[in-house]
């Protein structure tokens, strides 16, 4: 197969490209070489690399900064998206697009299905639902559902984590947002099995296994972190209330995905979160790049 993928140097985006099997040719193109937004520059990349699947993993993902840039947020995750849905159509490539658990309002006490209502409360829930659209409108568009993603680098709250674990005196976190953490190299797995098994369009979900607040996910980190030797010593870590940490927008206090249809559609099971966590860890304490750690 030739897999072309967007957004390469963001966190999925490396995590696919990294994970890429030998058998399969692999184009990665950054931001700096295709912007997603120039419809003429997508549909020229499609048909010089003859792509049989597109994996769209550039996104807006400021979260808070969507809220004051809207219109930024839906030309790249809603705008964009029909570019390459109509890209996709026209070459007779497939494409699988990563959307987000942000499409959902968090009132579920259960995990999401792949057709459970949506509801964002947030621009980029918004946009990314009406990215979503543009795929389900192809016949055999992909949408795959993640939350809560993390890797070794880029930006995300375990690196975040890490880093004022190492500063601060003690640390506060969100005990009252549930959600699943995901690991990004899993994820990339996930990914290239979706391709590989090319099941029917339609929305999947993916995150690793089981439930938690991020309070405990910030737990977790720290103790996994020192009994890898990551951290010098051993700090309180507080539960707050979301009241507490107000924060430009709102974001769903529960949102965990059900994975099922996606595990059965790849053939590959899902993970507990916390195993995925220390393998990221190793990973990042193999990389040498702790100490280089931005908040
Ligand atoms: N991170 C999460 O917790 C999370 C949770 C659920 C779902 N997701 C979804 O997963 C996907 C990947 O997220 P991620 O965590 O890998 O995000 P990320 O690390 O922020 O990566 C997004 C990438 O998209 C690139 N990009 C932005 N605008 C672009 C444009 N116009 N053209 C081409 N590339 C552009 C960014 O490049 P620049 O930085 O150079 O602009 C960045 O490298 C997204 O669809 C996101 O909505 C993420």
């Amino acid at each position: 197969m030739n897999v072309l993928i967007l957004g390469a140097a963001g966190q999925v985006g490396r995590a696919v490209a990294a994970a890429r099997p030998k058998v399969h040719q692999c184009i990665a193109l950054d931001h700096s070489e295709l912007d997603i937004t120039d419809a003429q520059a997508v549909m020229a990349a499609m048909q010089r690399h003859r792509v049989d699947w597109v994996v769209n993993c550039a996104a807006y993902t400021a979260v808070d900064l969507a809220e004051s840039e809207p219109a930024l947020a839906q030309a790249i995750n809603a705008d964009a998206v029909g570019h390459i849905a109509a890209s996709a159509q026209s070459t007779g490539a497939r494409l699988l697009h990563l959307s987000t658990d942000f499409v959902f309002d968090g009132r579920s006490s259960v995990a999401y299905l792949p057709d459970s209502e949506v509801n964002p409360i947030s621009v980029y829930g918004k946009t990314k639902l009406a990215g979503e659209r543009h795929v389900l409108a192809l016949a055999d568009g992909i949408v795959l559902r993640t939350s809560w993603v993390y890797a070794a680098y880029g930006r995300n709250f375990v690196l975040t984590m890490l880093k004022l674990m190492r500063e601060r005196a003690e640390v506060r976190v969100v005990s009252d947002q549930r959600g699943s953490p995901t690991w990004a190299g899993g994820l990339a797995q996930a990914i290239w099995a979706m391709m590989d098994k090319a099941p029917a369009g339609g929305v999947y979900h993916w995150c690793d296994e089981g439930t938690i607040s991020w309070h405990q996910f910030a737990v977790a980190i720290h103790e996994e972190a020192n009994e890898l030797g990551l951290l010098r010593r051993r700090i309180p870590i507080w539960p707050i209330a979301t009241a507490d940490y107000p924060t430009r927008a709102a974001r769903p206090a529960f949102s965990a995905l059900d994975t099922r249809s996606t595990c059965k559609a790849a053939g590959v099971p899902a993970i507990g979160w916390r195993k995925q966590l220390r393998r990221m860890l190793i990973e990042l304490q193999a990389s040498g790049m702790i100490d280089g750690l931005r908040a």
